[in-house]
Order: C-alpha cells, then structure tokens, then sequence
C-alpha cells in the first residue's frame, strides 16, 4: 500500500529524514514510534503529500505521489483519512460540517446526503450520536479526537494515518482510543499507519512496528519482537517510555 525509497528530507541545515525506505503492506496497521522531534510528523506529511521530498520516491497504492499533479493528488488524498496531531478541528464549524468537511469540499453530494449518509453513521461509529450541531468548544479532549477519527473514516479512506492518536488524552481515553482505532480498522478493511511516541499505544494497535531513528526505520517487527529486540537503541526507548516520556 505504501513504498517509501531513499526519502530525503531537510529544513535548512537540519536533515530530518535520510535516504528512509519502508513498506506498508495492504491491510496491516503499521505504527512508526520514535522520539518527540524526531520527524515522524514529517514522514507523516510527506505520505500525503502535504510536504515535497528533497530526494527519493513515495508510493501511495502504486502511485509516486511527488509526482503528481494537483488534481491526482487530490484524488488520492480523498482516499486517505488523517488524523492529525491535536485534531485539528476547525472552530468555526459544526462537529457535523467538521467531520464532513472533505465532502462538503469535493464532492457533488448535497449537504443532506452527506450528513444522513456519512456524518451521522461515522459519528455513530466513534460513539457520539447527536452531537452534529454542537461546536469543537463544547467538548472534552478525548470528544475531540474521536470527532477527528470521524472525520478521518467520513470519506471512506482505504487508508488511515494517524498522528499521536493518543497524545494529551487521559489514560482510560487512550485505552479507548486505542481500541476504536483497532475496531476500525477491522470494520472498514483499511491499511492503517500511526506514528506515535507511546509505545504502550504502538503495542496495542500494531501489527507491526517500526523504529524511526536519526533520519532512518532501523527496525521493523511485530510488537513481540520490537519488545524482544537486541537493539540497544530500540531498548532504551521502550525502557525510557516505560518511566515517563522522553523530552
Ligand atoms: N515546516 C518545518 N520547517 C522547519 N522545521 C520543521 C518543519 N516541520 C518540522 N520541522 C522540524 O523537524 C523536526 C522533526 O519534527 P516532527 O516531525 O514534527 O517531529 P515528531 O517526531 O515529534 O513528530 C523537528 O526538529 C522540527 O522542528
Ligand atoms: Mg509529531
């Protein structure tokens, strides 16, 4: 589903990704862990094509997405729901016109059909009916990215990314989280990739995991061998997550 080959990436002086290759295969939930800064957002953004390579080639379902032109890439993106880090929620609109947001954009369907046929049954999928006409100011924090669950399944993706799906939620809200983001996937026969730095989240949803590392994934395994592995580097992170984040 994925194919990423010698990605290169730098702002300025300061190279982020080097010479990065992975492979996502079709149906797996692929959660990328690796220290806070150290460019998984970045890698995030580039399988969207929100950010351009310096150098290499990332394919997205057989298609080399830093090709493309505008309107390809667009149709691409309508097959990619996204999390992203904090929700991103736009206060201006309703929980309904947020969680439909890309339809409302790109689609020919009349806002009606929209919210009947998407917004209400996605909504109803992360376990809040009813809350349509409500504004992003008026919920909680764990509300708030389950409304951005909603909107990332609303178009149907074939797949899912995922961006610290449980940062600054409390643990019983990470736990549920953690298990809708399991649930989906099954539901809707997706290929999913999280990329977060709470291992305890990567063990839970994965069914494989890679280890993003000084610009590079310098291991990838199912979560038994991640835990399992002779690397120090991998080690120290699982052992330092276990007492508290890495700043
Ligand atoms: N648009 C940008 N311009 C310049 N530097 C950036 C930009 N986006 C990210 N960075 C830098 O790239 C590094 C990796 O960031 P990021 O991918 O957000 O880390 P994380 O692994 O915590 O998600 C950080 O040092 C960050 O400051
Ligand atoms: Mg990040």
């Amino acid at each position: 589903m994925i194919k990423i080959r010698n990605l290169r990436k730098s702002f300025g002086e300061h190279l982020i990704l080097d010479n990065l290759n992975l492979d996502v295969r079709r149906g797996e939930t692929m959660v990328i862990i690796g220290r806070s800064g150290c460019g998984k957002s970045v890698l995030l953004k580039h399988i969207v094509g929100i950010l351009k390579p310096d150098r290499g080639e990332i394919f997205v379902n057989g298609e080399n997405i830093v090709n493309l032109d505008r309107k390809r890439l667009s149709e691409l993106r309508m097959k990619i729901g996204v999390l992203f880090q904090e929700g991103a929620l736009f206060d201006s609109l309703t929980v309904g016109e947020n969680v439909g947001f890309l339809l409302l954009e790109h689609s020919k369907k009349s806002r009606r059909e929209i919210f009947e046929k998407y917004v209400r049954e996605k909504l109803a999928m992360v376990g809040l009916s009813g809350v349509e006409d409500l504004r992003p100011a008026e919920l909680s924090g764990g509300m708030k990215k389950r409304v951005g669950l909603a909107r990332a399944i609303c178009a149907n993706p074939e797949l899912i990314l995922y961006d610290e799906p449980t940062t600054g939620v409390d643990p019983i809200m990470a736990a549920v989280i953690n298990d809708l983001i399991r649930k989906l996937h099954n539901q809707l026969k997706v290929t999913s990739v999280a990329v977060t730095h709470d291992i305890k989240s990567a063990y839970k949803i994965a069914d494989r995991i890679a280890m993003l590392y000084q610009g590079k994934i310098i291991e990838v395994g199912t979560p038994r061998e991640i835990k399992n592995s002779s690397n120090p580097v991998i080690q120290q992170f699982i052992k330092g997550e276990k007492e508290g984040p890495i700043k």
